[in-house]
């Protein structure tokens, strides 16, 4: 048990595929956060238009824009688990955060986050991870430093039925929720 004040995280899913290695990490994370922490996961922004200035002043932001932008503002942190496309972020989720990234007040403005990424090959999504991190930074969000959490040879470690069994994955990414839950303590945020 504890007295501390709980935390709403939010997830966000890099990659829109029914079969995700990287959705099945993401469903994992409820399961291996400390005490007090719980999860919601983002709605879809499958559906947002490509980026473009001219809509944006035109026609205002898109619903779905508008939801995502809501639910990052009231979680007291974010994490993003994520693919990696090309040695980079995938392109929905980069313009997920780029739609975001011009809401008034920006969102992710003083907000904790934490990054995950998945890949089958030996790196697990670390160059897309590092790509994230920069992005974060312009973003002025307080990105959490380590544990990293890399799943490398991905498919080996998420089992048929999507869930993520490898005992050595789920003990970093426990190791990474406790220390993402006292820097958020410790930083506040503004959810
Ligand atoms: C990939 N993949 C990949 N993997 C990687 O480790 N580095 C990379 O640069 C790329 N590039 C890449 C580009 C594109 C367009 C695709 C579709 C895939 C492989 C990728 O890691 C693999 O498909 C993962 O399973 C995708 O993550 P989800 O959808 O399983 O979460």
């Amino acid at each position: 048990m504890t007295d501390e004040k709980p935390l709403n995280v939010l997830t966000i899913c890099g990659s829109l595929r029914k079969g995700s290695l990287n959705a099945a990490v993401t469903r994992a994370l409820p399961g291996l956060a400390p005490a007090g922490m719980t999860m919601i996961a983002a709605p879809p922004f499958d559906r947002f238009p490509l980026y473009n200035a001219d809509v944006q002043r035109e026609d205002g932001f898109p619903e779905p824009v508008t939801a995502l932008a809501e639910v990052v503002r009231a979680a007291d942190a974010v994490i993003i688990v994520s693919p990696e496309y090309n040695y980079s972020i995938p392109g929905a989720l980069k313009n997920a955060l780029d739609w975001v990234s011009r809401m008034p007040d920006q969102p992710f403005k003083g907000k904790p986050v934490a990054l995950q990424s998945a890949a089958p090959g030996p790196l697990g999504g670390s160059r897309a991870q590092y790509h994230m991190r920069q992005v974060m930074i312009f973003l002025e969000a307080l990105v959490f430093g380590r544990p990293e959490v890399f799943v490398s040879f991905a498919q080996q470690r998420v089992n048929e039925a999507g869930e993520l069994h490898d005992e050595a994955t789920r003990k970093v990414i426990a190791a990474q929720l406790e220390g993402f839950a006292a820097y958020i303590r410790r930083h506040g945020g503004k959810g």
